[in-house]
């Protein structure tokens, strides 16, 4: 079996951004009970590995950022890397909680854009997932913000128009929804935000050759790895495998022959995808050690 390590792969600067808060916040408060609203990126390792710092997580998705803060009575709240909303923020100052903001710097960006484009006048449409905490911190900006999701008919758009993207999705999605709307509205101002490091890692993807199998190890809460998978089958690579980790690789599908190349989604530990590549070389694994994971 021939094994691509492709690369980039793996944490962006954003996910390290994000736990060195967390850990540093920990060091700064080493008895207040710390929550972080939300995973602080997305990948359940990194959560439990939180935990061995006595960081606790509070995730439901059927709420909002907003609702679940009703859990968190005491301590400090951390907000996760995809961005808050200011009236979450807000509510937490007013709950007396200490506010500690781990929101990733091209997220914080993308949502200075929008707000100088609402100042000039310019009514807003976000191609987005709805949902997802980053695309929920970004509509909070404002009500008249157009949310517009993929494989969803374009719906009317109030002009001057000024549209942009959450800074996880599929570049060759986006570009499409791009062109529909330069044809419905040839006014429109574009403004692309997908980050540096989605990017490259998918044009990493996109650029491989001659490849039986695709495994991206990543959350498959993890929209940038998801989406590092959907490019692999549109890509036309015959096998795509989106894991947690190790266990879930089934070595028996696979032949003597494979070419086999190995990717991980942004917020994925390095841990976790040397797991993998060790199996698939038939190697040792070493064991995954939670209290070094971040
Ligand atoms: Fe930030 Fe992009 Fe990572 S938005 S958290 S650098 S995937």
């Amino acid at each position: 079996m021939k094994i691509i390590k492709v690369q980039p792969r793996g944490y962006c600067k954003g996910v390290v951004r994000a736990i060195q808060i967390a850990k540093q916040t920990r060091l700064e408060h080493p008895d207040k009970k710390i929550t972080v609203l939300g995973m602080l990126v997305h990948n359940q390792y990194v959560v439990d590995a939180l935990k061995c710092l006595n960081i606790d997580t509070i995730e439901d998705k059927t709420k909002s950022r907003l609702e679940l803060l009703d859990q968190i009575d005491e301590g400090i709240v951390l907000f996760t890397a995809h961005g808050i909303a200011s009236q979450v923020k807000e509510k937490a100052a007013a709950k007396g909680l200490i506010c500690v903001d781990a929101s990733c710097p091209d997220v914080l960006s993308t949502q200075a854009i929008i707000k100088n484009a609402l100042a000039d006048g310019k009514h807003v449409a976000y191609i987005g997932k709805k949902g997802h905490p980053e695309a929920e911190a970004v509509l909070s900006i404002s009500p008249t913000i157009q949310l517009i999701e993929l494989h969803q008919p374009l719906p009317p758009l109030a002009t001057p128009l000024f549209v942009t993207c959450q800074t996880t999705m599929s570049t060759s999605d986006v570009l499409a929804v791009f062109q529909e709307i330069k044809q419905a509205y040839p006014q429109a101002e574009i403004g692309e935000e997908i980050c540096n490091a989605t990017r490259i890692r998918q044009q990493a993807v996109h650029e491989l050759q001659d490849v039986d199998v695709l495994i991206v190890v990543g959350d498959k809460q993890s929209n940038n790895s998801t989406r590092l998978a959907e490019i692999g089958r549109n890509h036309g690579i015959p096998h795509v495998l989106l894991i947690d980790d190790a266990a879930q690789l089934d070595l028996t599908a696979f032949h003597d022959d494979d070419v086999v190349a190995v990717t991980s989604g942004a917020s994925t530990p390095s841990q976790l995808t040397a797991q993998v590549i060790d199996k698939l070389n038939g190697e040792p694994m070493k064991p995954l050690d939670l209290t070094r994971l971040l």
